[in-house]
């Protein structure tokens, strides 16, 4: 007989017609979403942009990128806050060697998968390199896609107060946005490579005015990346809206990293504001690992991972051989 088969937590509740053909019939009764059942007991609310700006000097908020569907449950059942669609997709995911490679059609596809997810967390779409660049009508119908057709519930530029126009034009369509100060990936030509920002006092006292003016002009937060943690202080400090550091210091309003790397799903050549909290990689490899083995081995599929037939039906097809 078919064997009903645990499915994976994120799984979509199959229909299971009891038809033989059906690979999923005859399962066991499904599993509920952990994030839903959050929301049966009422625990957790959906986490809104107007909810994270209030949150400054609050709880500290938890950041995470995620990309795709089981990332985004495996962010949710964690209870993270705001998961952020980043253009880190570029590296991360699509092995590029800059952000400066992915455009506004892959950024939409991976936000739509993480939306399938129905996170509790805020989903945050970036907007990728001259998406935002090219005049305010270009830009709110950029961020408008992503609101529209990945299902992004606020968007994240990267720069300071030259970008204001066009913040304010995404904000007059309704569209909370993110700001994006310090280390921008999306100017590392111009920044000459991935270097700390803000170690001079003149570049300090720009990014605090920078600051400042995004959180003026409403955005509800203001990513802080690759800084003196003194600097991330200093921000944090000046400014209303809440401050999440990557490679800021630990005085930010919220922290935030990258899914892959804090896994430890990377080649294990992390920069050193990243904290691995898992070692999924190695995890993944040993697991690979002892699939081959039991494949030559034969061990794999067993009995009960194969499909039978009643002992009449096989009796009478061996007959045949
Ligand atoms: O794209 C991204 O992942 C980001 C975060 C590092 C803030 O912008």
């Amino acid at each position: 007989m078919i064997r009903a088969r645990p499915i994976p937590a994120y799984t979509a509740t199959p229909t299971g017609t009891g038809d033989q053909g059906d690979v999923h019939s005859e399962m066991a009764p499904p599993v509920p979403v952990v994030s839903r059942r959050r929301y049966d007991f009422g625990l957790m609310s959906k986490v809104t942009a107007p909810g994270i700006r209030s949150r400054k000097g609050g709880p500290k908020i938890a950041v995470v990128t995620a990309y795709d569907f089981p990332g985004a449950v495996i962010a949710d059942r964690a209870g993270i806050d705001m998961i952020l669609v980043g253009d880190s997709v570029a590296n991360v995911v699509h092995g590029m060697d800059t952000t400066l490679e992915i455009g506004l059609d892959e950024i939409v596809l991976h936000t739509r998968a993480v939306k399938r997810a129905k996170p509790n967390a805020l989903v945050v779409a970036d907007m990728p390199w001259l998406t935002f660049h090219l005049g305010e009508e270009d830009t709110v119908r950029n961020a408008g896609r992503l609101v529209r057709e990945g299902g992004a519930e606020a968007v994240k530029l990267e720069g300071g107060r030259k970008r204001l126009p066009v913040i304010e034009a995404i904000l007059d369509a309704e569209i909370p946005v993110m700001g994006h100060v310090g280390l921008t990936p999306q100017s590392v030509h111009a920044m000459g490579g991935f270097k700390v920002q803000g170690k001079v006092v003149d570049a300090a006292r720009e990014m605090i005015e920078d600051a400042k003016a995004l959180s003026d002009v409403g955005c509800f937060s203001i990513v802080i990346e690759g800084v003196p943690d003194i600097l991330g202080e200093l921000i944090t400090k000046e400014v209303d809206a809440p401050t999440i550091g990557i490679g800021a210091g630990p005085s930010t309003d919220g922290q935030v990293l990258v899914f892959h790397d804090v896994l430890g799903l990377g080649d294990g050549n992390y920069p050193k504001f990243v904290r691995p909290y898992a070692s999924l990689a190695d995890e993944a490899v040993a697991a690979l690992e002892r699939f081959k083995a039991d494949i030559q081995k034969g061990s794999f599929p067993g009995d009960d991972e194969s499909y039978h037939v009643t002992d009449e039906i096989a009796a009478e097809l061996l007959k045949d051989s």
